[in-house]
């Protein structure tokens, strides 16, 4: 059986006309995640919902406790999850306002508990854990988003390359000219360290990006906060009317 959880990101801080049943505290060996874990109806399926930067306060990503969140979903027998991530659009395949399911990233990220394979005083830890991370996204999940968005009608790219940046400032123009030279086509913050954690714990994982500005270099206009919001206000109704039709596939 499947249990859908969905991880909202900037924007999607709590889902809309949703029923909650009941708000969890899960605990974990790790910590405490972002917070409560809702349990919704949504479209008449039981869906787990997790706000990332958590709900009321406001987590930067780098201080985002991405394994105790990727931990109480498994705890709570989640196997699909399918995640919220605002980025900024590098390459025509991530123009503003477009939704991306990406199907590759490349970690910018540092400094930050990324996997779930350490030992520590006492844990047990028997052996390492090298998990093939080849196609980071899981593609029956991508394929699911992908046909939705289809049938929705929405403005939606099948695939791109997501480079996970540290934050919480946005780049420079040269950082991002290197991560186009690289391949990537979208830029976010927040997709790594979960998408290999949730690997690791043998969770689906899709992501559904939200293009919700061009990023530094790609536009000579200063890049503003109300200028995001603008495009957050829009694009995550699109988003959530796509995860909407996804949750029964
Ligand atoms: N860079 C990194 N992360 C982001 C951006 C960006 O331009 N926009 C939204 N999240």
């Amino acid at each position: 059986m499947r249990t859908i959880a969905i991880i909202g990101g900037t924007g999607l801080n709590q889902f809309p006309n949703a029923v909650s049943q009941e708000t969890i505290q899960v605990t974990t060996p790790y910590g405490a995640p972002s917070g409560k874990i809702q349990k919704l109806t949504l479209q008449g399926q039981s869906v787990y919902f997790l706000a990332r930067h958590g709900q009321p306060h406001c987590l930067p990503p780098h201080q985002i406790n991405y394994r105790a969140n990727i931990h109480a979903l498994h705890q709570l027998g989640v196997t699909d999850v399918f995640a919220v991530n605002a980025v900024g659009g590098i390459t025509e395949n991530a123009p503003t306002g477009q939704l991306c399911i990406p199907d590759q990233l490349i970690d910018y990220t540092w400094g930050r508990e990324h996997t779930f394979s350490q030992q520590e005083e006492g844990n047990g830890l028997l052996s390492v854990q090298h998990i093939d991370f080849s196609y980071p996204f899981t593609e029956s999940l991508r394929a699911v988003l992908i046909e939705q968005g289809h049938h929705l009608d929405l403005p939606m790219t099948d695939g791109g390359t997501y480079a996970a940046t540290q934050g919480p400032r946005l780049e420079t123009a040269a950082e991002i000219a290197k991560y186009e030279r690289d391949g990537c086509d979208l830029v976010g913050m927040t997709a790594m360290p979960e998408a290999a954690l949730a690997r690791e714990l043998n969770l689906n994982y899709a992501s559904i990006c939200l293009s919700v500005n061009p990023a530094a270099g790609k536009t000579t206009e200063e890049i503003t906060m109300d200028d995001i919001r603008a495009v957050i206000d829009t694009g995550m109704h699109q988003v959530t009317q796509l995860l909407e039709a996804s949750v029964h596939h």
